[in-house]
């Protein structure tokens, strides 16, 4: 059987709900891999079904350094060894080079011993350079990062029944990330991995991560399968996906849990400050608050229920296209996730490209929703709408002497004008917005006047313009610009 040939069911932004296979059977995407500790003998990998678990990710070079846990998966076979026969994704170790800098194995090795122990996807001995190091140094990292992917390809072809993941690296150097990513993409993998962002997750730069997956992804086939290496925690999944990536690994389940954390999709709370369980999982339902605030494994078993619940709420989220409403949800839960938002705005442009044309009605829900997708779409589309003869565009319902003019236009922010015919279509009618439409914010209120002012540039030379708004609107900066083409008129 051939491994990969992802087939893509469902998209929003650049999010998707595909599937692929591997040498054990389908997966669906996006999907969270849990991590798996070969030390602890008395993991059952194939508990981690129940969560929602189709694939789990371990650690060859641990394996690897154990002579015991080394000779029973070269005798019975990784999957033997996790005890379950869903797909495994086999680490090399290169995290333990960056947390330790001591890997005592090449990339051939720990490549030989993962296809030895029967490892669906299989991962090179990357260089993981952390953020903001010297240039010289993050390119050195690179081009070795890069040697041992085309190493590691001649050992795993492709179209066998193995998979082999190209990891991206180039620390916080975009030109070096898409240097790493078009090296990858010419050697050709099952699947992508982005890097080397884990320190940039412990200390919330979320908005560099952004940056890195959008600098990545624009080079790597759309065809294939992004995995995030090291994003576990939930708060995070629908921005990552909206962007993209399909593949998640979790060790936080367990780190948090040992450190005595409790996960929601909107942050951690220590577990210690628990006076109740805000959550319907079956830990937190069948457990009194003072059993699970002093029981790890109840904690690690509760993170796991909210990781995969959340992944679940991703999934739903694409197939009703209502992606960008749970992102900016997620993103009012911290200042980071707030500055990450933000910086998504400006990548509307290119997610636009992506996103479907009709989806789930569009949702007012914050500043960051008058630079969606949608609203950039809409701008550019203007040019769509040719008119002649006199021109009313109108903040106000009544218009009674609307005969009078050729056509009526409504202005409705942050999409700006729309003709009184597509008043019920979407995406300009059925948006929902906060009312009164004439108090929004600034953001909304300055894209809709643009939008009139495009509106009036492309067609000034054959209409004339009425703009017919209350003081709200007329106050506005761009009034003096939108004078020079419309008759204004105060209501
Ligand atoms: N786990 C977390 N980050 C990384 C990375 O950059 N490379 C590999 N191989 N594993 C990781
Ligand atoms: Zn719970």
């Amino acid at each position: 059987m051939s491994a990969a040939e992802f087939e893509i069911l469902h998209k929003d932004l650049m999010g998707r709900i595909g599937k692929f296979r591997t040498g054990h059977g389908y997966v669906e995407t996006p999907t969270i891999m849990p991590v798996i500790n070969p030390n602890l003998i008395t993991i059952n990998a194939d508990e981690m079904r129940k969560y929602g678990a189709e694939m789990v990710i371990t650690n060859a070079y641990i394996i690897y350094k154990n002579a015991e846990l080394r000779e029973e998966a070269l005798q019975t076979g990784i999957h033997s060894l996790l005890g379950t026969d869903m797909p495994v994704m086999t680490d090399s170790g290169s995290y333990q080079l960056f947390e330790y800098r001591d890997v005592e194995v090449s990339n051939a090795e720990i490549l030989e011993f993962q296809r030895d122990i029967g490892s669906d996807i299989c991962v090179p001995l990357d260089i993981p350079t952390p953020p903001y190091v010297s240039r010289r140094k993050a390119a050195k990292d690179l081009e070795t990062t890069l040697k041992r992917l085309s190493e590691a390809r001649s050992m795993i072809p492709p179209r066998g029944d193995r998979m082999l993941a190209g990891v991206v690296q180039g620390s916080t150097f975009m030109d070096l990330r898409e240097e790493s990513a078009k090296g990858a993409a010419g050697i050709g993998f099952d699947i992508y991995a982005i890097g080397g962002v884990v320190p940039l997750l412990e200390s919330y730069r979320f908005e560099v991560l952004l940056d890195i997956i959008m600098a990545v992804k624009r080079h790597l086939p759309l065809s294939v399968p992004i995995h995030l290496f090291g994003a576990g925690h939930p708060m995070l999944f629908a921005l990552a996906v909206a962007l993209g990536c399909d593949i998640f690994d979790s060790a936080a389940y367990a780190i948090y849990a040992k450190a005595g954390r409790y996960i929601t999709s909107e942050g951690t709370k220590r577990a210690r400050d628990l006076q109740f369980l805000p959550c319907a999982c079956p830990i937190c339902t069948s457990y009194t608050v003072d059993e699970v605030r002093n029981n790890a494994d109840l904690l690690a078993a509760h993170n796991l229920w909210v990781t995969f619940e959340e992944m679940r709420k991703v999934k739903q989220s694409i197939k009703e296209g209502s992606l960008w409403e749970l992102c900016e949800m997620r993103c009012r839960a911290h200042p980071a996730m707030v500055t990450a938002l933000r910086r998504m705005t400006r990548y509307s442009a290119i997610l636009e490209r992506y996103d479907p044309v009709t989806k789930h009605p569009f949702f007012y829900l914050s500043e960051c929703s008058a630079h969606r997708p949608e609203v950039m779409r809409y701008s550019r589309r203007l040019n769509r709408f040719r008119v002649s003869g006199n021109v009313l565009i109108t903040t106000s319902r009544s218009h009674e002497d609307a005969r009078d003019f050729d056509h009526v236009f409504m202005i409705k922010p942050p999409f700006g004008p729309y003709p009184v015919e597509l008043a019920e279509s979407y995406p300009v009618g059925q948006a929902e917005i906060p009312a009164p439409a004439e108090r929004i914010d600034e953001d909304a209120k300055a894209v809709a006047l643009h939008n009139v002012l495009r509106l009036l540039e492309l067609n000034s030379a054959k209409a004339r313009f009425v703009l017919r708004c209350d003081r709200n609107w007329a106050n506005h900066p761009l009034i003096e610009a939108i004078k020079k083409y419309a008759e204004l008129q105060i209501e």
